[in-house]
């Protein structure tokens, strides 16, 4: 039998499953919340995220206790459809979920955020349905897209109108990433489209490659009975959808147990996990015959030599007169391995084995090795999908996130890995690392307000940064300079203050870099303004605050005084005053002043708090007077430690 055979019949099966749950759909259901139920059942320990992609609001499946999330959360693109009556499925096997659907008509790439709460270096599987169902009445047949994970490509999903069911990919996903992007690449073949997305937590080391994701391709259930229906969540605590395999059905016969609460399905012989329901079926060759085989095609034509890996799952639910054992032997694709016994109501998991084959050919036989006939319950075959490539540089990640945010830049394609698959986000550039880099950033002209983000800092391995047309107030950060590769950086036309950092310019004269600075009126360009300013900014602060206090003061000082009646001159509001006096902190008023220094008559020098004048004092020691006037831009401390040093 080859592998279009098979396919066909693993549709023909599917269909048939579909119909019998639409007329017997609470078969499963009455079983439920039994006690005994519970006792045959793995803990759900699998914490996930369902979505129902399109959907209205949140709902609980009925049948499987599943709690549908809408989108809304996950994507801010697209738009939400239904699928044409016709098209509308009552089946309660996934049919609520797939009657809707989200479009993306805008974008090159649109992506889902999953935040798992187990984060990265975890093992996740990864679930995404699609269903055109003739939302737009425009019976397409040639719907062609790609899908990612991450920054990976992971599928080309071609859907048509003809299909009444679905199509869904799976896959066991080991994430480096806290965040996983599951995406939709349009390539030019119609609008792309996704009706459902799940990702559950897979705390299992049997399932996990090193080298790649696992692509399911066949997970066949042996030797069930129809009417059982397709084997899924709740009974699977990975929510795995296992198919009744019927390929082999001339050449076997079925076999099972109804002792479903003894196999032991609790315990470590069960690593991958396998429910009861699949594990209490079997097959076994017919006609006394002492060999099992089985041939699997990959439909997909891929331009690498597939790797698969391939499990077989075995349970003994035959008690055998005098404890006699089944014994085996397993040939895969020309290689044997065995012997292998099996226990009563014991599972026993074999492989993963990995193989390479050019044709995508799977080819295994199962051979016994005593008087006993072989037997098997389950397999699984799965495709490694190589990682090429790695998300973008972590640092850089952070910091155009914190950048997005900052700024609340509210940009359609700014969704995603920064720069894979393609960079798609407009105004960014990325370098072909692996991992990537962002060497470009273009936000002219979009609106930005506030400081220039610190956050910009960290992209370390820009070249060119453009944020000019913006209304960015604050200083030019002087750790600009600091970026080794940064060769643009463009700034004007905003509302920048201080001064620009002498570092900046001396790798702007020095060509190293091409600054742009103009339409920014307050930004102090002159080399002078950097000492006075831009340097020290706490200082002048600071000396602003003294001359406001010194001022204060001397105000009530004089209103003392006048209450008095000492003041009988007219203050200029615009001085300050003070005088310097050799130890004692003796207070003169204006008019003393003026005596002292007879009106200002001789000016022995000049500093930067403004003019020192020479003085006499009735006892006839001679000072030096300094007059602090209001546009002094030194501060009052260096004011004070000048008097001293002067006063001699
Ligand atoms: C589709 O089927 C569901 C039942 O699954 C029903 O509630 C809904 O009204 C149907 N929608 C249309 C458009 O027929
Ligand atoms: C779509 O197909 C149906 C039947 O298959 C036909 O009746 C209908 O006219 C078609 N519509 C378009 C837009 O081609
Ligand atoms: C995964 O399972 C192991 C052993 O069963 C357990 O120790 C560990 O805590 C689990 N990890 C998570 C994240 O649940
Ligand atoms: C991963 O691939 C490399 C070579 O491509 C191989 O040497 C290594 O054994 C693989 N690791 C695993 C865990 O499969
Ligand atoms: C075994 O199961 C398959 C799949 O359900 C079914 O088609 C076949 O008729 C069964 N065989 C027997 C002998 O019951
Ligand atoms: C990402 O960039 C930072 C800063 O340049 C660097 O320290 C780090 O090693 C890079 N990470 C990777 C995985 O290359
Ligand atoms: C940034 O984008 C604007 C508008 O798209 C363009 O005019 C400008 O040249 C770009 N800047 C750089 C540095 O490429
Ligand atoms: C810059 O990167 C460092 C190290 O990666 C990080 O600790 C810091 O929080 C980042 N700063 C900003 C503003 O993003
Ligand atoms: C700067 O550019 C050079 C040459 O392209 C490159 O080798 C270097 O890694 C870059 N530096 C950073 C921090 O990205």
């Amino acid at each position: 039998m080859d592998g279009g055979q098979i396919l066909l019949s693993y549709i023909k099966v599917w269909v048939i499953l579909l119909l019998l749950s639409a007329t017997f759909p609470n078969s499963k259901l009455a079983a439920k919340n039994t006690e005994q139920d519970k006792k045959r059942k793995l803990a759900a320990e699998n914490s996930g995220i369902s979505i129902d992609c399109g959907a209205d609001e949140d709902y609980t499946d009925r049948e499987t206790g599943i709690s549908y999330k809408t989108d809304k959360d996950f994507i801010s693109t697209g738009k939400n459809k239904v699928v044409a009556p016709e098209y509308n499925l009552t089946t309660l096997y996934y049919g609520k979920m797939v009657n809707s659907l989200r479009i993306f008509p805008e974008g090159e790439r649109n992506c889902y955020t999953l935040k798992p709460i187990q984060g990265k270096n975890q093992n996740y599987y990864v679930r995404a349905f699609f269903r055109y169902g003739n939302y737009d009445s425009k019976n397409q047949t040639q719907i062609k897209f790609d899908l990612y994970i991450g920054v990976n490509y992971w599928a080309t999903v071609e859907e048509t109108f003809e299909n009444k069911y679905w199509i869904n990919y799976d896959i066991i996903h080991y994430s480096v990433t806290d965040t996983i992007y599951v995406c939709l690449v349009n390539t030019g073949f119609g609008v792309p489209f996704i009706s459902g997305l799940d990702l559950l937590f897979m705390n299992d080391s049997s399932y996990r490659s090193m080298n790649g994701s696992l692509l399911r391709r066949v997970q066949a259930d042996l030797g069930g009975e129809v009417s059982l229906g397709t084997i899924r969540y709740p009974d699977d605590v990975y929510a795995r959808i296992w198919q009744l395999d019927v390929s082999l059905t001339d050449s076997v016969s079925n076999i099972s147990t109804e002792a479903i609460t003894n196999i032991d399905i609790q315990g470590s012989d069960n690593r991958c996990r396998l429910p009861v329901e699949v594990l209490r079926t079997a097959v076994q060759p017919r006609n006394g015959l002492k060999s099992l085989s089985y041939t699997y095609t990959s439909p997909y034509k891929e331009n690498f030599t597939p790797e698969f890996l391939v499990f077989f799952h075995f349970a003994e639910i035959e008690q055998i007169a005098g404890g006699k054992l089944r014994e085996f032997t397993i040939t895969l694709n020309g290689l044997k391995y065995g012997l292998f016994t099996l226990e009563y109501l014991k599972p026993l998991t074999i492989g993963p084995y990995k193989l390479q084959d050019q044709e995508g050919l799977v080819r295994f036989s199962i051979d016994a090795s005593s008087d006993l006939p072989p037997i098997l319950n389950a397999f699984e075959i799965f495709e490694l999908l190589p990682l090429h490539d790695s998300p973008t540089n972590q640092t850089d990640v952070d910091a155009i996130m914190a950048i997005k945010e900052a700024y609340k830049i509210n940009r359609g394609d700014w969704q995603g890995d920064p720069c894979l698959p393609r960079t798609t986000w407009t105004g960014l550039q990325c370098n072909n690392d692996n991992p990537p880099r962002i060497i470009s950033l273009n936000l002219s002209s979009s609106q930005l307000s506030g400081n220039i983000a610190v956050s910009l800092l960290n992209l370390t391995s820009i070249k060119s940064l453009d944020l000019s047309n913006n209304e960015l107030t604050g200083t030019v950060p002087e750790a600009f300079a600091q970026l080794p590769n940064l060769t643009i950086l463009y700034l004007s036309r905003n509302k920048l203050t201080g001064a620009v950092p002498y570092s900046l310019k001396e790798k702007s004269k020095s060509r190293q870099l091409q600054l742009s600075l103009d339409g920014n009126p307050d930004l102090c360009k002159l080399d002078t303004c950097e000492k006075k300013q831009g340097s020290f900014p706490v200082p002048v602060i600071a000396s602003v605050i003294s001359v406001s206090v010194l001022l204060l003061l001397s105000i009530i000082t004089i209103f003392w005084r006048l209450k008095r009646g000492r003041l009988n001159v007219p203050l200029s509001s615009s001085v300050g005053l003070s005088l310097s006096l050799k130890s004692k902190n003796q207070p003169f008023t204006y008019t003393e002043i003026v005596s002292i220094t007879n009106n200002f008559q001789t000016i022995i020098g000049e500093g930067g708090f403004g003019k020192v004048y020479l003085g006499n004092l009735n006892d006839g020691r001679q000072v030096a007077v300094k007059l602090l006037s209001q546009s002094s831009r030194q501060g009052y401390k260096e004011f004070l430690a000048e008097k001293i040093a002067q006063i001699c």
